[in-house]
């Protein structure tokens, strides 16, 4: 049987000559330490890949918490347009069977099955044979075909394949094709593989499977070696590319969505009638989004996204670009969403001018979201002289980042002077209580935590637990607003794999937005709680305090 007659849709503009992009930010992305989302970060994440336009969105590991299921379910039921849904399992009794509910409702579902088959995983993890494996292997591909039908897209991955035997490999990925699987992946799990051998163990499976199913390669980062493993596997023959979004992932992350794609639009020659349908435009609004929301900020001199990928530094550098820009620029920083400045908004901006302005930074909101923000950028310019692209980013990231809350901020008052502790109290509205909390500390900031923490301790039977802090401005004008990004986790969950959230806070009044992302945070990890460990919100307002 060839792949077009298991599954006519590649035919639809998967075929030869267009590269698919497979993003997983969602899933491995979010194993990243610390990456933890809410399932409504994950929905806003998800509408930003839409809008980038990637054929498949890897929405998570529904097996893995009641709360990832629940969110892989939310994005299978809004995503449209041709874009793919992709739930992760094991080939292990419950995985299947889970990850076919969340994706059911998906327009297009693709199932995303995996079992390890190197020596090292199958000896020392799963304790099994070769064969065992094979087996299990072949045994939920057939499952799945069986259970979704000629159309869907089921793909099947060989955990840790650039360590396996070859021939035990082929082997495996024969028989699972035999079995129906339409794409198979070939991951590069601990990052081990160099591009030539890369390569040519793409083209062995190309060889073994002819056209009976897609290549897909997942490249993991722990040499520095995932963009050009994944290049040099889509010059062997590979047809879709397992990617995310700033390289986001397990361990050194995984290969960058905006490398590749930039890659592959920018040295065409390189790869001969091979395009991604990615709107690039989208990749600067995406990497943003991504960061805020995971707290995983991006390097400077990151590639495509980092804040100096298109600074020009050096005189003569300078004089080049102002020249010709081809002289040092090989892509335009527009062709990923870098925008100039054009329309400026200020007190007498009306709500058309800021949606305009917002498309052309690379966001999208919906009417009530721009109507949160215009107030919140008009009180700003009654606060601030210039209100600039990058204080508009910030309203709009605080905006789209906003959680249900059960614990509101009403007031709040600190103490602070040289020499002594700092008094600071707050009140709160805890479950629709009144609250209020006071307490000394070392500071204003430290004094204020403690505050919160005695208004919500008789509702909560934990303490949140402060693990980062980091305050920057947000422009560098002396009027700046101040961005405070924290972590913390409850006091009752230590350890590795302990929940850990991200809070935000914005403001003029550094005190203020210090605050507000501790409030931010001690509301996720309640919300987290109730709604299972993991991933916490689904839309709405969470429930009641106790
Ligand atoms: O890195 C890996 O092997 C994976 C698989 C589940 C595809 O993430
Ligand atoms: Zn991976």
């Amino acid at each position: 049987m060839t792949f077009e007659a298991i599954s006519p849709r590649f035919g639809e503009g998967v075929g030869a000559g267009r590269i698919r992009i497979f993003d997983t930010t969602l899933r491995d992305g979010e194993q990243a330490p610390g990456a933890g989302l809410t399932a409504a970060e994950k929905l806003d994440v998800a509408r930003q890949l839409a809008r980038l336009k990637v054929d498949v969105i890897e929405a998570g590991f529904p097996s893995a918490s009641p709360g990832d299921f629940e969110a892989v379910r939310q994005i299978a039921l809004e995503t449209r347009g041709g874009i793919a849904v992709a739930a992760l399992a094991r080939c292990k009794d419950g995985d299947p069977q889970r990850a076919v509910e969340a994706i059911g409702v998906a327009e297009r579902p693709h199932l995303h099955l995996f079992i390890a088959t190197s020596d090292i995983h199958l000896k020392h993890k799963l304790r099994i044979g070769r064969d065992d494996a094979l087996k299990e292997a072949v045994r939920w591909v057939k499952w799945a075909r069986e259970k979704l039908g000629r159309d869907a897209e089921i793909e099947f991955s060989a955990e840790d394949a650039s360590r396996t035997e070859m021939d035990y490999l082929l082997d495996v990925y024969e028989a699972v094709t035999e079995a129906g699987a339409s794409t198979l992946n070939i991951p590069d799990t601990v990052g081990y593989a160099i591009p030539s051998e890369f390569g040519s163990m793409v083209g062995a499976v190309k060889s073994r499977i002819r056209d009976q199913a897609v290549i897909s390669v997942h490249c993991h980062n722990d040499l520095g070696l995932a963009t050009a493993n994944t290049l040099a596997a889509v010059q062997a023959g590979a047809r879709q590319v397992e990617v995310t979004i700033n390289g986001l992932g397990e361990r050194a992350g995984n290969a960058s969505l905006e490398e590749v794609v930039m890659a592959l639009r920018t040295r065409p020659g390189q790869f001969p009638s091979l395009a991604a349908g990615v709107q690039t435009e989208q990749i600067t609004a995406a990497s943003r989004l991504v960061s805020y929301l995971t707290g995983f900020t991006i390097q400077p001199n990151k590639a495509i996204v980092g804040a100096n990928a298109f600074a020009h530094e050096s005189g003569i550098h300078q004089d080049g670009v102002l020249k010709n820009p081809l002289t040092y620029e090989i892509m335009t920083p527009q062709s990923v969403g870098l925008a100039g400045n054009t329309i400026s908004i200020g007190k007498l901006s009306g709500r058309r001018g800021l949606q305009g302005k917002l498309k052309e930074l690379g966001y999208d909101v919906d009417a009530d979201q721009l109507d949160a923000i215009y107030r919140a950028a008009i009180a700003l310019a009654d606060t601030k002289k210039e209100v600039t692209d990058a204080d508009l980013l910030a309203l709009v990231e605080a905006k789209k980042a906003d959680v249900p809350r059960s614990i509101e901020i009403l007031g709040w008052s600190v103490s602070s002077a040289s020499g002594g502790l700092s008094v600071g109290s707050v009140s709160l509205m805890v479950a629709g209580d009144p609250k209020s909390g006071s307490s000394t500390g070392n500071g204003p900031v430290n004094a204020l935590f403690k505050a919160v923490d005695e208004a919500v301790r008789p509702n909560l039977h934990w303490n949140p637990v402060l693990t980062e802090y980091e305050i920057k401005a947000v422009s560098g004008d002396g009027d700046a607003q101040g961005q405070v990004r924290l972590r913390a986790r409850r006091s009752s969950d230590e350890g590795p794999g302990s929940y850990v959230v991200t809070g935000h806070g914005l403001s003029t009044n550094i005190i203020e937005a210090s605050l507000e992302a501790y409030v931010v945070a001690v509301n996720k990890l309640h919300g987290a709680e109730v709604n299972g460990l993991g991933v916490a919100f689904v839309g709405g307002r969470t429930e009641e305090l106790p």
